[in-house]
């Protein structure tokens, strides 16, 4: 009962004190996220607790419906025709006071499931019993075993907190345990086990990480945590720039838009490669901002308790290779976190400062509040002088801009090269993690153009998400396949049937689908733009 409480107060205590930050990672509550143990089973007896039927017609009441006696079935079958209940994909219905059960719960599959729909209506069912003590039966019989280990991740998915902080009222190993009954349940068990459970924890990992409140997760806090979930992963090695080290290296930007705080900037560098994986790495590179106050140039007061979520690209870039390693994936693939806190002391940068980036180019601050693309300049310096990348994509909460232009329906994607940015679009559209392609125009080098140094960090007005894009592509070889991905409209949101809120983990699931997918791009004659 009060273990939770008196971490959640340990980690808040901790966190005002400047000195004493090392023992975050252990004592925030987020540490305690718990999985329901999930088991996989042929057949069910069960008469009781909650019963979970995933449904695409009321026909198939008939066949997956076989835990309910007949009585209970026409009870079901008199509630589906009342409600009117229509079976679309993502929809649910609730029934209580039928037989013995707790609660019949019908998730709706909709008329041509795909891998993503049984996903999202498993993740419906895990956000529905989110309180449920009970013990969980769900009948996922009929399906083929990709749907099941589908099902099943989303569950878990669905099964995401993210009220870190509130009081809890029971300890969280007080739930009930979750049955999928399954035809070739050993099958669904080994898919889910190879890769779905590692998904469910490095997307708990990442939204935990972009949900933290930034006093208690800061660009050191931010590479304890990640030490943590790596633990000895085999296969994976963490390298961590700190301030000396950025130093030497020359990374002025990121250094730059680090020193209006009393949290020093990181740069993590996290690679794994598993067996039989090729020697180019796929590098993702990840926007770190563990709060964007703005800087000098600061922003209102109005939803700026939401830019703890600025470091959402590192998470996700973080969490997907995470996931990877987990599930010993055949790939080999970096994921680096340009790590600083935008703030305004007296020792920050102003507009008009000139920066000095790590590949040598110089850049006129115009706006201390465009700092993603500086921190990203530094990564993405290093990435081209230290690894030899099959392709490089980087992920970035970078403009409100692409929020106004395309919602929170989709991420925005730029590139040069056309081969890469498709496989990112299939990617997208497996995992519902979507993108949109939008313009690299060569008109927006005049936009970024300084009388006093190499490069401004941003315009007047104009193409906002593509102005910063072409900044950060900038500081990559024409050469190098590379795609830069706008998640500032897609990476936070409120609550819906199957997300808390907060952040979404966008990109954990996409690029853990590309790196999976990836098939290296050839040399293009003239890349696109
Ligand atoms: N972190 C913000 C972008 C952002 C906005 C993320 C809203 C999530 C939600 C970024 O650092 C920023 O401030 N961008 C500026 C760029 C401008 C100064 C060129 C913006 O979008 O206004
Ligand atoms: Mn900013
Ligand atoms: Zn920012």
């Amino acid at each position: 009962m009060t273990t939770l409480r008196a971490a959640a107060a340990a980690a808040l205590l901790a966190a005002a004190t400047l000195t004493a930050p090392a023992a975050y990672a252990q004592t925030s509550p987020a540490a305690e996220q718990v999985q329901r143990p999930a088991r996989f089973v042929g057949a069910s007896t069960a008469t009781t607790g909650v019963l979970v039927l995933p449904l695409a017609s009321a026909d198939q009441l008939d066949t997956r419906g076989a835990a309910l006696n007949d009585s209970e079935r026409t009870a079901v079958s008199n509630a589906i025709a009342a409600a009117a209940y229509e079976f679309s994909a993502g929809s649910r219905l609730a029934l209580r006071g039928i037989g013995g059960w707790t609660q019949i719960l019908l998730v709706g599959l909709g008329t041509d499931a795909e891998a993503r729909t049984y996903e999202r209506a498993g993740a419906v069912a895990g956000r529905a019993l989110l309180n449920e003590d009970a013990a969980i039966t769900i009948v996922t019989t009929g399906l083929d075993t990709d749907a099941v280990a589908n099902f099943a991740t989303g569950f878990g998915l669905g099964q995401y907190r993210s009220d870190l902080y509130h009081r809890r009222e029971r300890e969280p190993s007080a739930l009930g345990q979750v049955t999928f009954v399954a035809d070739a349940s050993g099958e669904a068990e080994r898919a889910y086990a190879s890769r779905g459970r590692a998904l469910i924890e490095a997307m708990a990992w990442t939204r935990d990480v972009s949900n933290e409140p930034a006093n208690v997760l800061y660009p050191e806090t931010f590479v304890s945590r990640a030490r943590a979930a790596f633990g000895r992963t085999p296969g994976v090695n963490i390298q961590v720039l700190d301030v000396p080290a950025m130093r030497r290296l020359g990374m002025g930007a990121i250094l730059g838009v680090g020193q209006g705080s009393a949290r020093p900037p990181r740069m993590m560098i996290v690679s794994y490669r598993g067996q039989g994986a090729p020697t180019q790495p796929v590098v993702l590179v990840g926007k770190g901002i563990t709060f964007d106050s703005g800087g000098i140039s600061i922003k209102p007061n109005a939803g700026m308790a939401n830019m703890r979520m600025d470091m959402s690209g590192a998470a996700s870039v973080t969490g997907a290779v995470l996931a990877l390693a987990r599930s010993r994936a055949p790939v080999h693939v970096v994921a680096i976190a340009a790590l600083a806190e935008n703030m305004p002391d007296g020792a920050a940068i102003r507009p008009g400062d000139v920066l000095t980036a790590m590949n040598g180019m110089t850049i006129e601050i115009m706006s201390t509040d465009a700092e993603g693309r500086l921190v990203l300049a530094d990564a993405l310096s290093w990435t081209e002088a230290n690894l030899d990348a099959a392709a490089i994509v980087d992920v970035a909460t970078l403009t409100g801009a692409v929020g106004t232009a395309l919602g929170d329906d989709y991420a925005g994607l730029f590139t040069r090269h056309d081969a890469l940015g498709e496989q990112l679009e299939a990617a997208g559209a497996a995992t519902g993690e979507r993108l949109w392609r939008l313009p690299l125009d060569p008109s927006y080098a005049s936009d970024t153009a300084s009388t006093i140094a190499d490069i401004k960090n941003s315009g007047e007005g104009g193409a906002g998400a593509g102005t910063g894009a072409h900044f950060i592509g900038e500081f990559v070889s024409r050469d190098t396949p590379w795609a830069h991905i706008d998640i500032a409209g897609v990476a936070w949101s409120g609550a819906n049937d199957w997300k808390p809120a907060g952040s979404a983990g966008y990109g954990v699931r996409l690029l853990e689908r590309f790196v999976r997918d990836f098939q290296p791009i050839e040399a293009e004659a003239a890349p696109a733009q």
